[in-house]
């Protein structure tokens, strides 16, 4: 006897779809297109890091890792957090190295959210909190960041919104600095104001900070944890991903209190067990590099930003000015498309640039005529790039 027709698919699956951006990595593939949409360079990793991982490799370090990390690696996070952010961290007890920034943050909402919990999420927001938040069981709670009004200022959000969304089921906020996709760059100010609310109502900060070293304009980064009364509240996640241009690697990092931090590494034991013991390994002498190379990657981004920003510009779009991270934020309205995706599917079938609709780093509907371009590419990419994107028309 049957016992009738039940879904297949969880109740948490499905709530939401499969990745855009990555949708859009697929669709450039299929019609050649140059792909700004996907955030992964086309350039290589330094050099010394690439051989580090060789070197690791036939050295045999091929084993399970310990599971909450190589202590080389977390030593080198620990001297490299007190050296640019000048915060004492444990390695011992306050570290755990995870499958990239993506697992840091699944792992740290598991830790730490119940059913019922509310999470704060600025938006737009990089697309993968929205999942996060439905698989730990979180209700994401959304405060708007706000274009400017003039496309070289900066993105804001209303504090009284902010205050709004705090209640007594808040449990933390997730603060993504400098931010995917806006480019903004969390101040001071705006950090002390978030820091009260999270004292006011007992929450949590989970911080990525994954974009720490892509800076512009003298915009400089501060990192939550070192504003005062944070540290204790605070679980920073980072990665190889960005500053080393390894996103395949998929190395990345929490940084928490004690009793946080067992709580993550027991998620993050069962959910993964480890990172790539020998990309440990690589990820030790690459946090060891010297400041000059934070220097260095800075200034290339910089000149990417300027190159992507002139030619978006030039094509008649509104492109906002980022402050940090690797991404230019648009506004295409004057165009006449039906929306953001319409947009998208005629830039990449027909112009032959591939880039991310706005919709998806949204809940609501003030995306629906925004465009993300990703400049993690070498110049030759985006001159071609800038070349077909002169070819763009209103409808
Ligand atoms: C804000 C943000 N966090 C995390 C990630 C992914 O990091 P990882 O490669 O370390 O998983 C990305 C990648 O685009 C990102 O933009």
């Amino acid at each position: 006897m049957s016992i009738g027709t039940r879904s297949r698919i969880s109740a948490k699956a499905a709530q939401f779809t499969e990745s855009v951006i990555r949708e859009m990595t697929r669709e450039a593939l299929r019609h050649n297109a140059i792909n700004l949409a996907q955030g992964f360079p086309d350039f290589p990793a330094p050099a010394e890091v690439k051989l580090a991982a060789q070197e690791a490799i036939a050295s045999d370090i091929n084993q399970y890792a310990i599971t909450w990390g190589s202590r080389d690696l977390r030593n080198a996070i620990a001297a490299k957090t007190a050296e640019w952010q000048g915060l004492t961290v444990d390695p011992e007890r306050e570290i755990t190295v995870c499958c990239g920034a993506t697992e840091a943050m699944i792992a740290a909402l598991l830790a730490t959210v119940d059913p019922g919990d509310e999470v704060i999420v600025f938006e737009p927001f990089y697309e993968n909190y929205g999942a996060d938040a439905i698989l730990s069981g979180a209700t994401p709670r959304y405060v708007s960041l706000r274009p400017p009004e003039h496309p070289d200022g900066d993105w804001q959000f209303d504090p009284a919104e902010l205050r709004a969304a705090f209640n007594a089921h808040t449990r933390a906020i997730i603060l993504n600095t400098p931010n995917n996709p806006t480019g903004k760059v969390f101040t001071p100010t705006e950090l002390e104001l978030i820091r009260d609310l999270c004292v006011e109502f007992d929450a949590l900060a989970i911080t990525d900070e994954i974009y720490e070293h892509i800076l512009y304009d003298g915009s400089r980064h501060i990192s939550p944890a070192t504003i005062e009364g944070m540290a204790d509240r605070t679980i920073t996640i980072n990665g190889m991903s960005k500053t080393y241009s390894v996103t395949g690697w998929r190395v990345g990092w929490l940084i928490a209190p004690p009793d946080l931090t067992s709580a993550i590494r027991k998620v993050h034991d069962f959910l993964t067990v480890g990172a790539a013991a020998p990309l440990q390994a690589a990820g030790a002498v690459a946090l060891r590099l010297p400041e000059s190379y934070y220097q260095h990657l800075s200034a290339d981004y910089l000149s990417r930003r300027d190159q992507l920003l002139n030619a978006l510009r030039e094509a008649g779009l509104i492109a906002y000015r980022p402050r940090g991270a690797y991404y230019i934020m648009t506004d295409v309205a004057a165009f006449n498309f039906k929306d953001d995706v319409d947009f998208v599917r005629h830039l990449i079938a027909d112009i032959g640039v591939a880039a991310v609709p706005g919709s998806s780093f949204y809940n609501s509907t003030l995306g629906s005529q925004q465009v993300r371009f990703a400049f993690c590419k070498r110049a030759e990419t985006l001159t071609a790039a800038s070349e077909r994107l002169q070819r763009l028309r209103p409808r």
